[in-house]
């Protein structure tokens, strides 16, 4: 096991590139299972979701090659439909499989799907779209297996915009027979990056970015090369970061528009944002606390509800975090108590009143994005932190202590 050591009430400056977006990667590479061929893509972040994904593959029967940046993906080979358990229950993207595996077999089994421990994971959005174009389910002892005689385009309306459902639905869709439409798909820019790579493995699907997607199925894909767009996650935790520690923080490679509802909000916070076509700077302000609900894009992403719940806690004033989207996303709060924060959480509402400094605690990393937030919590903190569990935050963020180090962050990495 490893922990981070981090020395706090360091400003953080300078500015940093930060790598392809892993969720994005995850369904892109699940649809590199669609054609038989080798398909190259670049900016694959080096965390350890990306390498559960790639054990996956190549257990299918997948050739994998890392070369720097880039992973090489020969799917020639692949011939199982049946995804382990205990690579199901490592994480949750593992369930974008069953798209492409339809689409290209016809037939899938896998055992429902595991990850952060962020609420439960159902999965009927993305059954009931795979039902929509045809596939028929059986849910028994803990397996799904679903299988089609054939693939029909369908009608998909989804009672909420569900990331992964729409991009299994896509993934489904491509190779079905006739045309089908998403309403009510989800609009997070991943999912532009997905339709982008199917549409450059020959699939003509448009609409990606709205609610509603039109597929018109095609009868062959081929092998594609593709780059990862940037992980606007992991920028808004750094910009986050800068705010903090009253720094001044430049993210070299991020097309605003990504982040418009967090920028909208850490101006009302009073930090100083300055944007460019693909750049985003965030100097520090006085922080005042805000309200925050967390939405579908885009609307305030739930993904940065951590990391911003995390700032609030030294921010003037009292703030209200409502979670929208996941029943257990605020596992860090308990952690950010024992560094001094005063949170009270009531149902999906985060109640927080800024202190005016938070101390150096013993903490544990209880999942990705909460690892992430009390990270930032013990860059601004008095004293010395200990992070324990960083395998949770190394899931989502690609060399953490590095980038932070690069703009002089006090933080070390070490065997518990
Ligand atoms: C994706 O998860 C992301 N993961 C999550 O990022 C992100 O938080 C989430 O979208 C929301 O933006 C990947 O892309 C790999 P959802 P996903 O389906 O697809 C309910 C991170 O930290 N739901 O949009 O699982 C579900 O319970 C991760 O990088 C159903 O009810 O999210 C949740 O309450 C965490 N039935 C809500 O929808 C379904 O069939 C949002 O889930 C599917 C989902």
């Amino acid at each position: 096991m490893e922990k981070f050591i981090v020395t706090g009430e360091v400003q953080l400056q300078g500015s940093l590139k930060i790598s392809g977006a892993k969720n994005a990667t995850l369904p892109i590479m699940a649809a590199s299972l669609l054609c038989s061929g080798v398909s190259v893509i670049h900016d694959v972040p080096f965390i350890r979701d990306i390498s559960a994904m790639q054990e996956i593959l190549v257990l299918l029967g997948a050739k994998i090659v890392r070369e720097g940046n880039a992973l090489i993906i020969d799917t020639t080979n692949v011939s199982k439909i049946e995804i382990p358990e205990h690579l199901m229950r490592e994480m949750r993207a593992s369930v974008f499989l069953m798209g492409p595996l339809l689409g290209r077999f016809k037939k899938v089994r896998l055992s429902y799907p595991g990850g952060c421990d962020i609420g439960p994971r159902p999965i009927d959005l993305h059954i009931k779209a795979l039902e929509k174009v045809g596939a028929k389910i059986r849910e028994r002892f803990g397996f799904i297996d679903a299988e089609a005689y054939k693939l029909t385009g369908g009608d998909i309306h989804f009672d909420f915009p569900s990331v992964g459902a729409t991009e299994n639905a896509m993934m489904a869709a491509v190779l079905a027979e006739g045309a089908t439409i998403i309403r009510n798909a989800a609009r997070e820019p991943e999912i532009n990056d997905l339709q982008t790579f199917l549409n450059k493995m020959g699939a003509k699907i448009s609409g990606a970015g709205t609610d509603t997607i039109c597929i018109e199925g095609v009868s062959k894909l081929f092998a594609t090369e593709h780059t990862i767009m940037p992980d606007r996650i992991q920028a808004g935790t750094f910009l986050m970061a800068g705010a903090m520690t009253h720094g001044d923080v430049t993210i070299e490679n991020i097309r605003p528009e990504y982040l418009f509802s967090v920028l909208d909000k850490l101006e009302e916070i009073g930090a100083h944002i300055t944007t460019a076509e693909n750049y985003i700077r965030v100097k520090a302000g006085e922080l005042r606390g805000v309200d925050i609900k967390t939405l579908p894009y885009p609307g305030f992403p739930t993904d940065l509800q951590a990391p911003i719940l995390s700032l609030f806690t030294i921010a003037k004033g009292t703030s209200v975090i409502t979670e929208t989207i996941f029943e257990n996303r605020f596992k860090h709060v308990d952690e950010l108590s024992r560094m001094g924060a005063k949170i009270k959480v009531e149902g999906r509402t985060a109640i927080i009143r800024g202190v005016s400094k938070l101390t150096g605690a013993c903490v544990a990393a209880p999942d990705l994005r909460a690892g992430g937030s009390l990270v930032l919590a013990a860059l601004a903190a008095e004293g010395v932190s200990e992070i324990e569990s960083v395998y949770h935050i190394d899931r989502g963020y690609e060399k953490f202590e590095e980038k932070l180090q690069s703009l002089g962050a006090n933080i070390i990495r070490r065997r518990t």
